[in-house]
């Protein structure tokens, strides 16, 4: 199975999944009940999360939510963040994003604001708006090996001139358990424009399921494994490193259950939560070192924290 296959085996997943409940796609998780409240049964229905990181937002935040799938923690954030902050859910299924966004109008009204917008695009190309590409293709069609190229370009222009996410925009990227779901191939990428779309000082908050050892190949090629949360898994410790090795620091596992939601062969897959912070001062901080402070401790202050000498700390210089 290559990975345009995985990634079509994912959307037809979800785009059934989004007319009929999927049981075998969600982990039980216990969401505030009076931000539910405000929340149409039928997104509540089709929720396919493992985690809540909407419970680390503070209000007047920018968030955005990666494969917002029915719109529930786009939904919840909203009433986190209240009407001076703002939430974009991205997803590639246009189902999932018809539930949300048919949905979306009934929670302003509840609310009393409107502070929630859904966005169709591809979470490893944060950049490319589909459905302004969708407008442009529909003027100048594929027809032959020529305008495939020319469409490739215009791609690339509208990247530039229109993103869908705009660099350093956003205070919080949230995500419920779809980073695994993105092709081993994109998962570099995806870090990186996690870490593109952040302000500086902005932090990403994403529960997703993570294995305790390497997924072999033969269940990373099974298409209903993989769009089913589980194959496309990274292993706890990869899940950090693929944070640091975007630039990210400060990586602090929020929660983790300690019992797996499914064993696979042996291998177990749980629900974790993890926090990385975006510098104050931007990438050039970093200079690509760091420092991983194993424990046990009672308190950890992470960068630029004074020594005892009053002398500053920063990443790879107290190893
Ligand atoms: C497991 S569901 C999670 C939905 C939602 N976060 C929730 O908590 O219910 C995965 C969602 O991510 C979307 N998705 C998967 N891969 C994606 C990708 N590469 N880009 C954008 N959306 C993606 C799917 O369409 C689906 O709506």
């Amino acid at each position: 199975m290559n990975n345009v296959n995985l990634e079509s085996a994912v959307k037809q997943r979800y785009a059934a999944a989004a007319a009929t409940h999927e049981p075998a796609l969600c982990c039980a998780v216990d969401y505030d009940r009076e931000h539910l409240r405000h929340i149409p049964e039928e997104v509540i229905r089709k929720d396919y999360g493992c985690g809540d990181p909407s419970r680390y937002l503070k209000s007047g935040e920018t968030v955005l939510d990666l494969g917002s799938g029915s719109g529930k923690i786009c939904f919840i954030a909203a009433q986190v963040v209240g009407p001076q902050g703002k939430v974009i859910g991205i997803d590639m299924t246009d189902e999932m994003l018809d539930v949300a966004r048919r949905n979306a109008p009934i929670v302003a009204q509840r609310l009393g604001f409107a502070n929630v917008e859904f966005r169709k695009g591809r979470i490893q190309d944060l950049a490319l708006d589909l459905e302004r590409l969708d407008q442009e293709l529909k003027k100048r069609p594929i027809t032959d090996a020529a305008s495939f190229l020319a469409a490739d370009e215009m791609a690339q222009e509208l990247r530039g001139r229109h993103p869908l996410v705009a660099s350093a925009s956003i205070d919080v990227v949230v995500s419920n358990c779809v980073l695994n779901l993105v092709q081993p191939d994109c998962k570099r990428h995806l870090f990186a424009e996690i870490f593109r779309v952040l302000r500086n000082g902005g932090r990403a908050v994403i529960s997703d399921i993570v294995s305790d050892e390497p997924v072999p190949e033969h269940l990373q090629r099974d298409p209903k494994l993989w769009s089913g949360c589980i194959s496309g898994a990274l292993t706890e410790d990869g899940f950090v490193q693929a944070f640091a090795d975007a630039g990210f620091y400060g990586m602090q596992i929020l929660k983790r259950d300690d019992r797996p939601w499914r064993v696979v062969e042996g291998i177990e897959f749980r629900s974790v939560t993890i926090a990385a912070y975006k510098s104050e001062r931007g990438p050039g901080l970093e200079r690509k070192q760091a420092v991983i402070y194993l424990g046990p401790f009672k308190e950890v202050l992470d960068g630029n924290t004074p020594t005892q000498s009053g002398q500053c700390c920063d990443a790879g210089g107290c190893g």
